[in-house]
């Protein structure tokens, strides 16, 4: 019998695919079988690259700002004239910090652009030839934050609760026509996006005693949850969004 987690033949995309989260992703994707096409500014590291060859696939890297629609059209269009794209892992997501009352409207702008409205272009672009197809995967990254409102963070729970929405939103267009669309929302992850967290022992404390498995989570945690969602192992999974987050939304 086949083993219904191989994703050897498959072409995931990966916003965001080089560092955080989003190492943990590709690094997974590569280990089921995949080849990875990562979208981010960054140049993918060099050690990923040989990871992937070793491994006897491929990592291939287009830069983008997710900020920029046009620039997100002109890249989305070279890949697919480049690839077959079997899966689209909308990873990449950033955030701003500031009291509600301060909160700067161009702060409020770029964060639901890059969290949200690129993840939507990016379905839409990435899931038009799945849909013709008849087969496809999206994985899209909530957070907790798409059930809690967070402190200082008004754009990026907002931009999450939406992401949360629209994985529903897209389930319930796609799922008849063999595109699962579903949605990771991570707990407290070890990453450069909690950089000020980590750094607040007071913040830190509050935060790490409440989690009941013990610890934050890591890049690890999450990349083989990427893997299940996008193999044939999760093919009745449809429209959900799935806490990997230690335990913090049951307690
Ligand atoms: N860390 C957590 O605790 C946590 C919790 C819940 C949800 N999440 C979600 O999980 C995902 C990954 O988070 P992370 O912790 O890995 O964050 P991170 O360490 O800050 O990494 C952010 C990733 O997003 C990419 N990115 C950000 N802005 C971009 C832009 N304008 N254009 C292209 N790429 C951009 C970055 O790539 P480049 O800089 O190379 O462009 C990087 O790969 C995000 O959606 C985040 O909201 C994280």
């Amino acid at each position: 019998m086949s083993n219904p987690f191989d994703l050897t033949g498959r072409t995931a995309v990966v916003t965001g695919g080089g560092r955080g989260l989003g190492h943990g992703i590709s690094t997974a994707l590569l280990e089921a079988g995949a080849d990875v096409v990562v979208l981010a500014r960054t140049e993918v590291p060099a050690e990923l690259v040989a990871h992937a060859e070793d491994l006897g696939r491929s990592v291939h890297f287009y830069p983008v700002d997710l900020a920029d629609g046009d620039a997100i059209a002109a890249t989305a269009a070279q890949v697919l004239a480049d690839h077959r794209v079997d899966i689209l892992v909308n990873n990449a997501g950033t955030q701003d910090r500031y009291p509600a009352v301060d909160f700067p409207l161009e702060a409020w702008d770029r964060v639901i652009d890059i969290n949200l409205r690129s993840t939507f272009q990016l379905c839409q672009l990435f899931g038009r030839p799945m849909l013709e197809r008849g087969e496809g995967k999206i994985v899209n990254f909530a957070s907790l934050l798409s059930f809690q409102g967070g402190l200082t963070v008004p754009a990026y729970a907002a931009s999450k609760g939406a992401v949360a929405q629209l994985t529903k939103a897209l389930c319930n267009e796609w799922s008849a026509k063999g595109v699962n669309v579903n949605a990771v929302a991570p707990g407290y992850m070890a990453t450069d996006m909690n950089t000020a967290l980590l750094a607040d022992p007071v913040r830190l404390e509050q935060l790490s005693v409440r989690i009941p498995a013990g610890r934050w989570g890591n890049p690890e945690d999450i990349g083989n949850v990427v893997v299940f969602l996008a193999s044939p192992a999760a093919g009745y999974i449809h429209g959900q969004v799935l806490a990997v987050d230690g335990g913090w939304l049951a307690r």
